[in-house]
């Protein structure tokens, strides 16, 4: 598995896993379960979840797929951005490791832009981690002004990731966004990047582009996405299948007329774009 370098040089897989509508029913959560702990066993180890998901549902499935086997796993949450004030952002911290049952969380995003001035909110990050109950911070879905405005403030590039929509039919990042966080060596952590499992997975495109792979359109938008290295994508699957078959995307390697044929179809933006968010 290729690994992307954060900032700090701590190496993470390039391929991680997604947890977004898991911990939404009891009866999905023995299968919840078994994916995300197939997918560490297929080395998916960094797995992304956030104290929104399932109002604190999805932290618990992970706590039951690490179980065991923290220290194989990277784990990825996000603070809401109503709790990212300086009293806030610890106690948010305390629920979510409590939810997770670990000690320390091994990247904490700000989950979004928040009404609390970002300083107050990298301050309170620099807190955790000084007190050891974070490993590192980033944040998600910001644009380029917002990874100035970040930049700009003291302790601001200590941010270890952005993570943002990106898929094949989604590019809009690659308008700046993408080139300036290569730039600044800041990684980017895509999401969604099989566009949530719906109109990609019927494109006659990548499925002409998979029969050539033998894979699946999910395969080769997964494989789009990791084409270029400092890029992390965090696909979500609860269906074994998908989990093994996402796994497998990583050793894809597409062609040049592969390429071609994608920009055809979803073509990049010739003009700033701005960052769209779910
Ligand atoms: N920071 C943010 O604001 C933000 C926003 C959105 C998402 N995220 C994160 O990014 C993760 C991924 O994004 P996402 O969940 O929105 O969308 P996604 O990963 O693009 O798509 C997930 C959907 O695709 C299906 N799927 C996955 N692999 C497949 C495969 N190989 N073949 C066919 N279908 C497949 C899944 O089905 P099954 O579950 O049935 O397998 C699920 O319905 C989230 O789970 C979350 O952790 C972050």
């Amino acid at each position: 598995m290729e690994t992307v370098a954060l900032s700090d040089g701590e190496h993470v897989p390039a391929l991680g896993q997604g947890t977004w509508g898991m911990g939404e029913s009891k009866s999905a959560h023995a299968e919840e379960v078994a994916a995300l702990r197939l997918g560490i066993d297929l080395g998916m180890t960094l797995i992304d979840t956030a104290e929104i998901y399932g109002d604190g549902g999805s932290e618990m499935v992970v706590a039951d797929a690490i179980e065991g086997q923290r220290d194989r796993v990277f784990v990825v949450t996000k603070v809401s951005p109503g709790n990212a004030s300086r009293t806030g952002l610890p106690k948010a911290c305390e629920r979510s490791l409590k939810r997770l049952r670990i000690d320390a969380i091994d990247l904490y995003l700000l989950h979004w832009p928040s009404n609390t001035p970002l300083a107050e909110t990298v301050e309170a990050f620099e807190q955790l981690r000084s007190s050891g109950k974070i490993r590192r911070w980033g944040v998600s879905n910001f644009d380029v002004k917002d990874m100035k405005e970040l930049l700009a403030i003291r302790n601001g590039s200590a941010c270890s990731a952005n993570q943002v929509l990106y898929h094949v039919g989604e590019r809009a990042i690659e308008s700046d966004l993408l080139s300036w966080s290569q730039r600044n060596k800041i990684p980017i952590m895509a999401y969604s990047p099989v566009g949530r499992g719906r109109r990609l997975l019927n494109n006659a495109t990548l499925k002409k582009i998979g029969e050539r792979h033998d894979s699946t359109p999910a395969q080769i938008a997964i494989a789009w996405v990791l084409r270029q290295s400092g890029i992390i994508a965090i696909p979500k699957a609860s269906n074994k299948t998908h989990v093994r078959d996402n796994a497998q995307s990583a050793d894809i390697q597409l062609t040049d007329q592969d390429f071609a044929d994608i920009d055809r179809e979803f073509p990049p933006p010739q003009t700033k774009q701005p960052l769209p968010m779910l």
